[in-house]
């Protein structure tokens, strides 16, 4: 299976460090963020990845991604959004010609695990798989809602509900069969009221057409698109690799 790094965005909430540099060449700890979910797609034995960059500063993840070598990639490939906050569904949008028809694993740029999905990945055969995680403030992610007769079955995702039916949050890591593109196509940019094509709307997709798993995201899992949660997830690799303060 082939694998998409998305690394657009603007990373206002990040602001001003994101003024001068791309969130997902910000440090956590020894390695630009790039490097994690990279890292995670290559441990799940993905060796052809398409890196979707946008904004100011997108020649600059060559500098340090190069052409994947380093990683052990066979081909790495880069893709420029053109609206740099079209939305997660809108970056994606641009994998299809590398999709060549086949599944993609997706993963965002600013989430950092050290989960193994090589299962998931090599057992996929359709539909699409989210990969969920239990949060303490499931009032801050897009939430899964599960069929009260059958908890397991998933019935829809919610964008940060003010009152959560759960607190499973759909983390930034999912499995996608080639239908998704005709889902992007039909993406509402109002959906959610902010003009963005909207990867919730695109999982609500394949959840209404029976098409959607999921899976519990096992181990460590933070997106480190704000400050607190950037500095947690520099502090937890930084202790990983064996760092006391
Ligand atoms: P967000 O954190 O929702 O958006 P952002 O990165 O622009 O940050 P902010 O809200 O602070 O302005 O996006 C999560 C990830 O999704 C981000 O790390 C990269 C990816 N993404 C894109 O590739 N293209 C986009 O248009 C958006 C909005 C996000």
């Amino acid at each position: 299976m082939k694998g998409v790094v998305l690394a657009g965005g603007l990373g206002t909430r990040l602001y001003p460090l994101t003024y001068a540099t791309n969130k997902h060449l910000l440090p956590v700890y020894n390695r630009p963020m790039v490097f994690y979910p990279v890292q995670t797609l290559v441990n799940a034995g993905i060796k052809e990845i398409l890196l979707v960059v946008s904004g100011p500063h997108s020649g600059d993840f060559i500098h340090v991604l190069k052409n994947g070598k380093e990683f052990g990639i066979n081909h790495l490939e880069y893709a420029y959004q053109e609206k740099p906050d079209g939305g997660i569904a809108d970056a994606l949008s641009l994998a299809e010609d590398f999709a060549d028809g086949g599944p993609l694993a997706v993963i965002l740029g600013d989430n950092t695990t050290d989960t193994d999905v090589s299962q998931a990945v090599k057992s996929f055969k359709e539909g699409a798989v989210v990969f969920l995680k239990k949060v303490s403030d499931p009032t801050r992610f897009g939430i899964a809602e599960f069929d009260p007769k059958d908890p397991k079955k998933i019935i829809g995702i919610e964008e940060k509900p003010k009152k959560p039916k759960s607190e499973y949050a759909v983390t930034g890591l999912y499995i996608y069969d080639n239908a998704v593109f005709d889902y992007i196509r039909k993406c509402d940019p109002n959906y959610a009221g902010r003009g963005e094509l909207e990867i919730t709307q695109v999982n609500n997709f394949y959840i209404d057409d029976g098409k959607m798993r999921w899976e519990e995201l096992d181990g460590y899992w933070l997106d480190a698109g704000t400050y607190d949660t950037l500095l947690r997830a520099n502090l937890y690799w930084a202790k990983k690799a064996g760092f006391t303060s």
